[in-house]
């Protein structure tokens, strides 16, 4: 079977979550378009894609049955929209998250975008209708929100505008899946889409527990990290609740009252300001300095954990 996909894709950004989409595409053998304001940003991104190809095969995680040299011969550089997005089957556009920057770059995408071109943006919380809107081709438009990074965190959140198609929204979970990430579609735009609506709300909690001198930060993160994290790497809240009893119906004969009661006890939202944003940055920075050299070598670290860990996906699901 040839590895080789028909049909372009163009991502438009090459920052972070651009960078990390374009290898997702070519892991899975797609012609990569890979757009920018900027030739120098361009050249910076293709290197560093290369390279983290590279360190990937050396370690046996470089995805897909291409070579890194094949994949990365399959993304180009181009500082030209019109050229960049001639012939595409799908755009993903990855630039800042600022309205007007992401306003006008979908403008300019749609006087020059074909009838079934599917647009999707990258944004982790601008509502579709505040982008697409009165958009000639705004049946052909998607949020197709990432987790960052998408190469190694599968997880897609599908959001239409009210009026994209349905056919737009399947065409963009199959592609999703053909690359190898999780897409799962929300039936109607809601903000903070559902993956940073359930982060803010354990953000919030851990806030208003450490605030109120119940834990500390250092321990707070522990609750998660090494405890509620270790099963929801592998399962949602709800298959914990059917499991962790015998099955949902039961789980709420036994937890529903406890559950009501302790949820009432939750204070109002925090400011995220003053005594305690002092405190947790203070503990967060004694084990990470909040300097770029420090920081990058957590990423690195977080990274390389996300990776083992989607190896361990790997190997579970195929057994
Ligand atoms: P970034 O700042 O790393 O990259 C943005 C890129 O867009 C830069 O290369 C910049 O030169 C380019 N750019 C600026 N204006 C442009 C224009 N008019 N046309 C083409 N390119 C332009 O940003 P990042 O982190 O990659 O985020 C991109 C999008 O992805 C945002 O909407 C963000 O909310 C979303 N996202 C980010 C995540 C993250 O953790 N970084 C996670 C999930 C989504």
């Amino acid at each position: 079977m040839n590895p080789i996909q028909e049909g372009r894709v163009v991502i438009v950004g090459s920052g972070i979550i651009g960078c990390s989409w374009a290898m997702a595409f070519a892991s899975a053998g797609f012609q990569i378009k890979l757009y920018d304001i900027k030739q120098e940003q361009i050249t910076k991104a293709l290197e560093n894609i290369g390279k983290q190809m590279k360190e990937l095969e050396k370690i046996g995680m470089l995805k897909g049955s291409l070579k890194s040299d094949q994949q990365l011969a399959l993304i180009g550089g181009c500082t030209d929209l019109k050229s960049a997005v001639e012939g595409a089957v799908y755009i993903q556009e990855c630039t800042p998250e600022n309205l007007e920057i992401k306003k006008k770059i979908f403008n300019q995408l749609d006087n020059i975008v074909s009838n079934d071109t599917v647009l999707a943006s990258s944004t982790s919380c601008i509502l579709p209708s505040k982008i697409f809107t009165g958009l000639k081709h705004v049946k052909q438009c998607i949020v197709a929100h990432p987790v960052n990074p998408p190469y190694f965190v599968p997880l897609v959140e599908l959001v239409p505008h009210p009026e994209t198609e349905p056919s737009i929204i399947e065409k963009t979970f199959a592609l999703m899946k053909k690359i190898g990430q999780s897409p799962v579609k929300l039936m109607k735009e809601i903000d903070g889409f559902a993956l940073n609506r359930l982060q803010y709300a354990i953000i919030s909690e851990a806030w208003r527990l450490v605030g109120d001198g119940v834990i500390s930060p250092h321990d707070l993160d522990l609750v998660m990290s090494d405890g509620l994290g270790m099963r929801y790497a592998f399962m949602g809240p709800l298959e914990t609740m059917h499991l962790n009893a015998e099955g949902i119906l039961n789980y709420c004969d036994r937890y529903r009252d406890g559950m009501i009661r302790v949820l009432k006890s939750f204070g109002p939202i925090p400011d995220f300001a003053g005594e305690t944003e002092q405190k947790i940055n203070q503990a967060m920075c004694e084990q990470t300095p909040a300097d770029p050299a420090h920081l990058n070598a957590r990423r690195r670290w977080r990274d390389e954990c996300l990776l083992h860990l989607a190896k361990l996906k790997m190997e579970v699901k195929s057994e």
